[in-house]
């Protein structure tokens, strides 16, 4: 297609990741992973040693971080006032920090705008959320909200970073009753997207799948 948006949803390990760097390559398009926004906000947060109870102080230091947002599907580099940080973000100190963070509604309005800006800018573009969909772009093209079984998902996550499977699921529960039960902006399936569960299928299955799809609608 010569111009589209696809939204990417889903609960934490549901292979929203790598089906959406995969798509986007597939459509020579950018890839958005605005959950690396709020991961890259939250590592600033923690370097400032704000406190996470304050919603005033996390959305101060929100405001004063200077991000710098890779979209390129191979590898999309972040930075946080000039310091890379896509081991950290990927940290367990970010990773159990970042629901608290991202609950900020002043917050999520700041990276909503950005990540708004960005998808206008770009001709192809594949966004991956939790709420792409329904807030950040309700006009894309293509809305897909993938899942998969909590123990499918800990078990890619723990193959991919090393960790123990039981640990992670409790992991990835806690994040996902955090991200659906906040007042701004939760994770949910919006009406009109699609529901792919990806327990038993392949990476290839799913991003052909979702190109089919794309064909038949732009
Ligand atoms: O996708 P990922 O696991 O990297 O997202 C990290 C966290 O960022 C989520 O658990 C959620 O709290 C937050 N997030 C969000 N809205 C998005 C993307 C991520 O609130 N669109």
């Amino acid at each position: 297609p010569e111009k589209c948006v696809v939204a990417v949803d889903g609960p934490s390990g549901s292979g929203k990741s790598t089906v959406s760097r995969r798509l986007a390559a597939a459509i020579d398009g950018v890839y958005l992973d605005t959950g690396a926004m709020y991961r890259a906000v939250t590592w600033a947060v923690l370097q400032a040693g704000a406190d996470l109870s304050d919603p005033e102080a996390i959305a101060k230091i929100a405001l004063e971080t200077e991000l710098s947002i890779g979209t390129d599907p191979s590898a999309p580099h972040f930075a946080a006032n000039g310091v890379p940080v896509d081991g950290p973000i990927r940290g367990p100190e970010v990773t159990a920090a970042v629901s608290a963070v991202a609950a900020v509604p002043a917050v999520r309005r700041q990276l909503v705008a950005l990540q708004r800006a960005i998808i206008a800018g770009q001709p192809r573009i594949v966004v991956e959320g939790r709420d792409i969909a329904s807030v950040v772009a309700p006009d894309a093209d293509l809305k897909v909200y993938l899942t998969a079984s909590a123990a499918a998902r800990a078990a890619r996550r723990s193959a991919e970073d090393a960790t123990d499977v039981a640990a992670t699921e409790a992991s990835l529960v806690r994040r996902d009753k955090l991200d659906s039960s906040r007042a701004a902006d939760p994770l949910r399936q919006a009406s009109d997207a699609l529901e792919v569960d990806t327990t038993g299928l392949g990476i290839d299955e799913v991003v052909a799948y979702l190109l089919k799809l794309l064909d038949s609608r732009v």
